[in-house]
């Protein structure tokens, strides 16, 4: 995910104690735009990218047409890019959008489009559809179903998020993670 510079982290926590309801699933998608089209403007390093994502890389098969949804500036559609055929890559914020276009200049086998994908007529089916840190914008049901559709069959559905854990039987998830080297964010 994104390198969050320290402006951005003052503003978003300033925002948090303004608003609680600062990222949850089932936001409205003008209040999302908003939020990632003020972020597209903070990020400080284009193409960096976490460890959790590197993971996903390898896993999207050489010469394959990718669909990358919630982009954001492309850092990931760019790495994609190098071993896929075709990348398309969407999201919300037209800032994301212009910023992931600018830095995307001379990677020809990759179109950034502005789409929401809870409206999105997409123009076909995708050998591999990779969505990182989105779906917790959304119902998760039914962005997942959505994402799925939008898989050939016998394709790849790639999904890389985060959710709190809560109570007793959630805790497996807690030790995993801490095993695993995660750091908790702040909820904001
Ligand atoms: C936390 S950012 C993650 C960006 C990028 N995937 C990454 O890991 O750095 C979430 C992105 O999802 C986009 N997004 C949220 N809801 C979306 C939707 N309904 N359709 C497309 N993109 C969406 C936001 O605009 C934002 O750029």
């Amino acid at each position: 995910m994104f390198s969050l510079s320290s402006r951005l982290r003052e503003r978003l926590n300033a925002g948090a104690a303004r608003s609680p309801h600062v990222r949850v699933e089932g936001q409205p998608p003008e209040m999302v735009r908003e939020d990632f089209d003020r972020i597209a403007g903070l990020i400080e390093d284009p193409d960096a990218i976490d460890r959790w994502t590197e993971l996903v890389i390898p896993q999207v098969p050489d010469g394959c047409d990718v669909l990358e949804v919630g982009c954001g500036i492309g850092a990931l559609a760019r790495r994609l890019a190098a071993r896929a055929r075709r990348v398309l890559a969407i999201d919300l914020s037209p800032r994301m959008v212009e910023v992931a276009r600018r830095c995307s200049a001379g990677h020809d086998n990759l179109e950034v489009r502005e789409a929401d994908l809870m409206a999105w007529e997409a123009p076909g089916t995708f050998d591999a559809v990779v969505s990182i840190a989105a779906v917790h914008h959304l119902p998760f049901e039914v962005a997942v179903s959505r994402l799925a559709a939008l898989v050939r069959p016998g394709g790849q559905l790639l999904v890389l998020d985060m959710f709190a854990a809560r109570g007793l039987r959630e805790l497996p998830y807690k030790v995993l993670f801490r095993f695993a080297g995660g750091r908790r964010h702040r909820r904001l």
